[in-house]
């Protein structure tokens, strides 16, 4: 019996790397993506739990990238986890429009182009499970990183619609909204010495493992990450739109060297 298989963008590192390893540790056969050529040490490693691992780069933030991607895997997937993502720190106005759009591109419309081919096999063979990497940014509005959270919101609420959508159809589709987790993530979206990335120490090993049991269960959305996330979360839902904002707006200033 072949071994099933599962899809993994953004796996070269943080939490996707998590995510594919706790696919390998449950007996999944794995296709792993990201943008460089780290991908190959990824898959490197996850071929240490005995199972196969295609490495597939390719830039999710074009059309042409996720064609390739989806081009590429081998046979009908079990399940996939759409976690590829990038920030962007700095006010609207002072960032350049370039890199907001190529944030839109990769966290939005790659996600979108291959929701859609993987969703559309799954639906036609009756099964298969879906994992979107949303965030807990999509319940507050970002300033600081306001493309991000409106990205972030996009994805949370593609994934509940879709959720309800394939309703008794043998797929699922699970969002995964992790809270500050300790990856390059805030570094890269030049971020650091903000409080929102000081705050970032859950461990992505633990939200990965979270986001595995939840999609494995089927449930519609996991918050990933510690109890104080979690409360967080469910604050969240009862704070006024502009009380969040404001609070974001601190924890995204640069913080003096201490
Ligand atoms: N860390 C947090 O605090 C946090 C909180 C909530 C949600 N999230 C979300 O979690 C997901 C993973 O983030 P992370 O913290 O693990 O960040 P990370 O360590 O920076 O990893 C991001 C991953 O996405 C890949 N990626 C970025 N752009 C890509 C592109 N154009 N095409 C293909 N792959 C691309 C990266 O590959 P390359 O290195 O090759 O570019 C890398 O493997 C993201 O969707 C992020 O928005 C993170």
């Amino acid at each position: 019996m072949a071994r099933p298989l599962a899809l993994v963008t953004g796996a070269s590192r943080g939490i996707g790397l998590e995510l594919a390893h706790q696919f390998a540790r449950h007996g999944h056969d794995l296709v792993v993506n990201a943008e460089d050529t780290a991908i190959d040490d990824a898959a490197k490693a996850l071929r240490e739990h005995g199972v196969e691992v295609l490495a597939v780069q390719a830039d999710l933030g074009t059309e042409a990238g996720v064609a390739q991607l989806a081009g590429a895997v081998p046979r009908p997937l079990d399940a996939a986890a759409l976690n590829a993502g990038v920030g962007l720190g700095g006010t609207f106005l002072d960032s350049p429009v370039a890199e907001q759009l190529r944030l839109v591109d990769v966290d939005v419309r790659g996600v979108v182009h291959l929701a859609h081919l993987v969703l559309s096999d799954m639906r036609a063979r009756g099964r298969g499970k879906l994992l979107l990497t949303s965030s807990i940014a999509s319940t507050m509005p970002g300033p600081g990183q306001p493309v991000y959270n409106a990205a972030k919101s996009f994805v949370q609420s593609l994934a509940e619609a879709l959720a309800d959508e394939l309703r008794g159809t043998g797929v699922t589709v699970t969002s995964l909204m992790p809270g500050p987790t300790n990856t390059d993530f805030f570094r890269r979206a030049g971020l650091e010495g903000t409080l929102i990335a000081r705050s970032a120490v859950d461990d992505p090993a633990k939200v990965a493992a979270q986001g595995y049991a939840a999609l494995e269960k089927g449930r519609t959305t996991v918050v990933g990450g510690s109890p104080m996330v979690k409360a967080q979360a469910l604050v969240n839902g009862l704070l006024p739109d502009q009380v969040k904002a404001a609070a974001h707006r601190v924890f995204t200033t640069t913080l003096p060297r201490s």
